[in-house]
């Protein structure tokens, strides 16, 4: 009994430690912001809808079909305004849509604020 506690104990520390890797982050890119995955918030629940399938589950981009989809955490975009952000958002740049038709304006001003203070963490 007490060698399957001490197997316990190693078992959920490896747990722990891997648990810490998201595979979701492409290695080089440094973590900023929120978690999306533990995050209740309306804005993550519409970025989940109708993002997370090009953006990456946790917003740090992914490559899909052959074209790599920009991070919405890192690189480019934190030199973006609030307001680029927004109109990138409202206006799309193919392949991305633009989102007027699916979401409300004050829905695409919440994005964009979300993106720029919660994901990247900026002020
Ligand atoms: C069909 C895939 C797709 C969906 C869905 C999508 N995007 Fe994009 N997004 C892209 C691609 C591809 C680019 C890069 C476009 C370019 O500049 O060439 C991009 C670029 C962006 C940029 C600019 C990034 C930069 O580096 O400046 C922002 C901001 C953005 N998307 C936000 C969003 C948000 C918010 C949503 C959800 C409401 C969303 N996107 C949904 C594919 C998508």
């Amino acid at each position: 009994m007490q060698k399957f506690k001490v197997f316990l104990v190693f078992v959920s520390g490896i747990a722990f430690v891997f648990g810490g890797c998201n595979a979701n982050e492409p290695p080089g890119q440094p973590r900023v912001g929120i978690t999306l995955a533990e995050n209740k918030s309306y804005e993550a629940s519409l970025y989940r809808q109708n993002c997370a399938m090009c953006h990456g589950v946790e917003g740090y981009g992914k490559e899909l079909q052959g074209q790599q989809v920009p991070s919405l955490r890192t690189g480019d975009i934190s030199k973006k305004s609030e307001e680029e952000i927004y109109q990138q958002i409202a206006t799309g740049k193919p392949p991305m849509p633009s989102f007027k038709f699916q979401m409300t304006e004050e829905e695409m001003r919440r994005m964009a604020k979300f993106i720029y203070k919660d994901l990247q963490g900026r002020k």
